[in-house]
Parts: structure tokens; C-alpha cells; sequence
């Protein structure tokens, strides 16, 4: 399973990719805000600091507009994946630009036919929503199986299922027992799988009986 990181904050990407467990980025516009930076500035920067995929999202609604600014994402970095709604003029957008060798992202994913589309339309990630799912009483884990199921059945289906809107470590764990591709955690999560109590507590306990012995590793 793959991990990228959903945020546009460089110093947290910065932090989290020294640890070797980021395989990638995803932003979208709210992040973008949040971040408080200029776009076409923060990008190329993002993609600096990983060698997988940075998806960057339009913000045309229409497809020849659409078209137009996902070329000019892509040609900010080589390592960009552009981001479209699934919208048709979105899926339009997909084709044009996956068949011109871009990776897509297909995003607001909310339902299985949705994602079959994407597949159709060359997208290299679709980006089912689970957490705003589960926020309306809905299964957001169940859409994911049902996406993973489909794709399985069609082996010129290249979609990656790319698990997006993740809340907590157990979104983490229930995609990954279903074999989704990727997960796109906000930091927090990512720091949040890191945590036990009984780790916390275990290293406690060694780091004192260790102090007893009075030994040491490393000569200085
Ligand atoms: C990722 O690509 C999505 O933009 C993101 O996961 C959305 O998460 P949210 O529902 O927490 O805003």
C-alpha cells in the first residue's frame, strides 16, 4: 500500500517525507488556502521534496479551460499528477490528458459507477471520499470495497484506488484489509498509526533497566 500525504503544508511534507514513508501528495484547492501560499509556487516546491506523484487540482469547470490549465500543471514538474472533478467535462479533461502521457487524478468520488467512468477515461488514481461518506451516515469503506471488487473483474482497468477524505488510523487499516492502492493521510493520521500506549510504555520500562546497567552502545 502507498501512502501520500494530503496536505500543502511544505514543512510538514518536509518532516514526514525524511521518515521515507511518503510515496506522494495530494493537494486540493481548500488545502491550497489553508496553506496561504501561491499555487504555481508551492507546487514545484511539494514536488521537490518527493519522487512520487504530486496531484495539483484545476479550477475551470469547463473542459477546454480545464484542459488548458492541467497542461500547465503538468509541465510545472515531471512528477505532477494533475487533479480533475468527476464531472464530465472533468472525465473529457481525464482523457486528453492521459492520453497525452499525464497522470490524472480523479476526484469527488462518491459512488462505484462513478469510478467505473474514471477507469474508462485513463484516470491513474480515482479518489473515493470516505470520510465525507461516513459524515452523512453513508459507508465510505464499503464504496472503496465495491470500487476495489470492480476494478479487480477488468484487467485494462489501470485506475488506482486512491482512499481520499481519511479521519482516522482505522480507515488506514480497514482500506488496506480490502487492498486498496493508496491511502492520502493528513498528517495527523499519519502520525496518529505511529502511537501506542504500550510502546510509549514499553520503551519507558527498557530505557530505565538499560540506565541500570550503566552500559553504553557507542563509545562517545
Ligand atoms: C484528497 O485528495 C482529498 O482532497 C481530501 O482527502 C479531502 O479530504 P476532506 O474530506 O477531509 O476534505
Amino acid at each position: 500500500m502507498k501512502f501520500f500525504v494530503d496536505t500543502a503544508d511544505v514543512d510538514d511534507i518536509r518532516d514526514l517525507a525524511s521518515t521515507g514513508l511518503v510515496d506522494g501528495v495530494t493537494t486540493n484547492p481548500s488545502l491550497i488556502a489553508k496553506s496561504g501560499r501561491n499555487f504555481l509556487e508551492v507546487i514545484p516546491e511539494i514536488c521537490e521534496l518527493v519522487d512520487g506523484p504530486v496531484s495539483a487540482e484545476v479550477a475551470a469547470t469547463d473542459h477546454e479551460t480545464m484542459l488548458a490549465e492541467g497542461r500547465k500543471l503538468a509541465g510545472l514538474a515531471p512528477n505532477v499528477a494533475v487533479k480533475v472533478p468527476l464531472t464530465i467535462d472533468g472525465l473529457k479533461t481525464c482523457k486528453a490528458l492521459a492520453d497525452a502521457g499525464t497522470k490524472v487524478n480523479v476526484t469527488l468520488c462518491f459512488s462505484p459507477g462513478q469510478a467505473i467512468l474514471a477507469a474508462k477515461a485513463g484516470a491513474a488514481y480515482i479518489s473515493p471520499f470516505v470520510g465525507r461518506l461516513d459524515d452523512i451516515s453513508s459507508d465510505g469503506m464499503g464504496l472503496i470495497d465495491e470500487i476495489c471488487t470492480i476494478y479487480a473483474n477488468y484487467a485494462d482497468f489501470e485506475t488506482e484506488v486512491l482512499v481520499a477524505s481519511i479521519r482516522s488510523p482505522n480507515h488506514v487499516i480497514e482500506a488496506a484489509k480490502i487492498g486498496a492502492d493508496v491511502c492520502t493521510l493528513p498528517p495527523g493520521v499519519l502520525r496518529q498509526l505511529v502511537g501506542h500506549p504500550l510502546t510509549d510504555a514499553g520503551l519507558a520500562a527498557f530505557l530505565a533497566d538499560w540506565a541500570e546497567t550503566g552500559q553504553k552502545i557507542l563509545d562517545s
